[in-house]
């Protein structure tokens, strides 16, 4: 590998220099004894305190409904961050320091004692900051927000609009809300114990390293950016694709599907990033700004036009890379005539200056053939003169593709000549990646995302306007499906790129499906 031009070295520009600062806190987790915090959670804290970024001191509270003492928590999760982190190991001595600032409060969310019991402890903290910064995680089924965050108001330890010595925060996982209404609703619940300015709602999608990169690659590269609107645009493409099936998610999948799971919070948060316009600054409410502006111009779909925008699936039995595959319906927990669908693929216009009449084809599925996430921003074809006219279709446009992990990095493609005496041309691609530029090393996303939090940094996270005009583009598509059972051509086999009808959406227009292709 080319080693890096010292004068590159001189040019790396720090952005984080200006950076809130991490204020000593205690970090309160509501439900410590599941599969996220053991998965996700606690993996993203100790690599952040194995590299020192977590503040000291800090406290790391865990709050379920089991009772055990600290140390059976403990040995729970030094158990998780050996099967789940991204490194595996853990460094014994590091795990101690680690370990040190975790203790365990037994409590049912809906019991004031146990917010009583809470409060004690956290009371019982020496340093002061530890006392009044706190920083509440709900790990929780979303039915339980609200309840946890009344409880904590009514304890006081989360207040609102109450300006003095400190700062609560409430981090809450997806998914928020099920449509419009719910998550309005949820909105107008959480805002009545703590301000817009101390909720921070996850897409982890936004923790992902490459998914930042779409900025930096947008609005510090001249090249591109002047390209990048409807007059060099011909259609932008994004994939995120699973190979996975719902595996045990069955019976959270029923209440979910496609469109709820993945299009209403990552595939739709990627695209506003892609389409964005230039924020005036990379403050938090900035860029949040632009992002609302893109989503609420994307045109609504009215049930009556969702058949010819919008393609559902349904896996049935295949095979995914020489492994067998059940069918949907056969998953455990999953209804055996469910409709519900693990496919979608949708294909949005955008109204505004820049990007009107561009197509943004979405697509999202389970047991396809790989695990890719990417954006493909195809370019318009050359004149219809010169290599154009003689070679027609078999001119390829150009295209420039932003992976997101898992395989991150950037690929042009354009037309060179192949070498020799006759006159023959094909594409090229140019490959960026983030491995080999800047080596293995990626955080996790829920790293950057604990990070930001403590930090109280919200760019990362999905504001209150966000989050509902995110719910009104795909509620007019479920509505259009309610009640309508799935058809014959709405089934895929496992191991494919989804129904047969996918093609269709992007024929229409002259445009093919591009599929991720896997990289070495
Ligand atoms: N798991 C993931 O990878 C993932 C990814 C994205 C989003 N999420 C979201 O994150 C949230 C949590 O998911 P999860 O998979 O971690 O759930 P989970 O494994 O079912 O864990 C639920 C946790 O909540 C506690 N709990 C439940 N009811 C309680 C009550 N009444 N009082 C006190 N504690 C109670 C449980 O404590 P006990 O064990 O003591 O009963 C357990 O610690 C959900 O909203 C989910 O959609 C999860």
């Amino acid at each position: 590998m080319e080693t890096a031009d010292p004068l590159d070295e001189l040019l790396t520009c720090r952005l984080d220099v200006g950076r809130h600062q991490v204020e000593p806190c205690s970090i309160v987790i509501f439900g410590a004894s599941g599969d996220l915090t053991a998965r996700k959670l606690i993996p993203a804290l100790y690599h952040l305190h194995a590299s020192k970024q977590l503040p000291d001191p800090v406290r790391i509270i865990g709050f379920a409904r089991r009772p055990k003492p600290n140390d059976a928590w403990r040995e729970e999760l030094k158990s998780g961050v050996e099967t789940f982190s991204r490194t595996k190991r853990v460094d014994p001595k590091v795990w101690a320091g680690f370990a040190a600032n975790l203790v365990y409060c037994q409590g049912e969310f809906g019991d004031p004692d146990a917010y009583a019991r809470l409060a004690k402890l956290i009371a019982g903290f020496g340093h002061e900051p530890l006392r009044r910064n706190l920083l509440f995680y709900l790990a929780t089924a979303p039915a339980q927000f609200a309840e946890v965050a009344g409880h904590l108001s009514s304890a006081r330890l989360l207040r609102r609009d109450e300006p003095g010595a400190g700062w609560q925060r409430l981090v809450v996982e997806k998914p928020f809300g099920t449509d419009l209404a719910s998550a309005q609703q949820l909105n107008s619940e959480l805002t009545r114990f703590a301000h817009e300015k101390q909720i921070y709602r996850i897409d982890h999608y936004l923790g992902k390293e490459t998914v930042q990169n779409i900025l930096m690659f947008r609005f510090s590269n001249a090249i591109f950016e002047r390209l990048w609107n409807r007059e060099a645009v011909d259609h932008v493409q994004l994939t995120v694709s699973e190979r996975l099936g719902v595996g045990t998610r069955g019976a959270f999948y029923e209440g979910a599907g496609a469109l709820r799971d993945m299009v209403q919070n990552h595939l739709l948060q990627v695209m506003a990033l892609v389409a964005m316009e230039p924020p005036v600054s990379l403050e938090a409410e900035a860029v949040r700004d632009e992002k609302v502006k893109l989503l609420k111009s994307i045109r609504r779909w009215d049930p009556s036009q969702v058949p010819a925008a919008v393609v559902r699936g349904q896996y049935l039995e295949g095979e995914v890379d020489g492994q067998p595959r059940v069918a949907y319906r056969q998953e455990s927990r999953v209804s055996p005539g469910s409709n519900m669908e693990t496919f979608v693929a949708a294909k949005f216009l955008v109204d505004n200056w820049r990007w009107s009449g561009v197509p943004f084809y979405l697509r999202t599925g389970k047991n396809l053939p790989l695990s890719a996430s990417e954006v493909r921003v195809q370019f318009r074809p050359t004149p219809n003169v010169l290599f154009a006219a003689q070679c027609g279709p078999k001119l390829d446009a150009n295209a420039i593709t932003l992976r997101l992990p898992p395989n991150e990095g950037i690929t042009l493609r354009f037309n060179g000549k192949i070498p020799g005496t006759s006159m023959q041309i094909r594409p090229v691609r140019m490959h960026f990646s983030y491995d080999a530029e800047f080596g293995a090393y990626t955080p996790e996303a829920y790293e950057r995302l604990l990070l930001e939090a403590i930090e109280g940094d919200a760019t990362l996270f999905i504001r209150r306007d966000e989050v509902e005009v995110a719910w009104s583009i795909v509620d007019p598509i479920r509505s259009a499906w309610a009640n309508q059972p799935l058809g014959a051509s709405e089934f895929y086999a496992a191991g494919t790129w989804g129904p047969q009808a996918v093609d269709g959406l992007l024929s229409a227009r002259g445009h093919a499906w591009r599929n991720p292709q896997p990289t070495a």
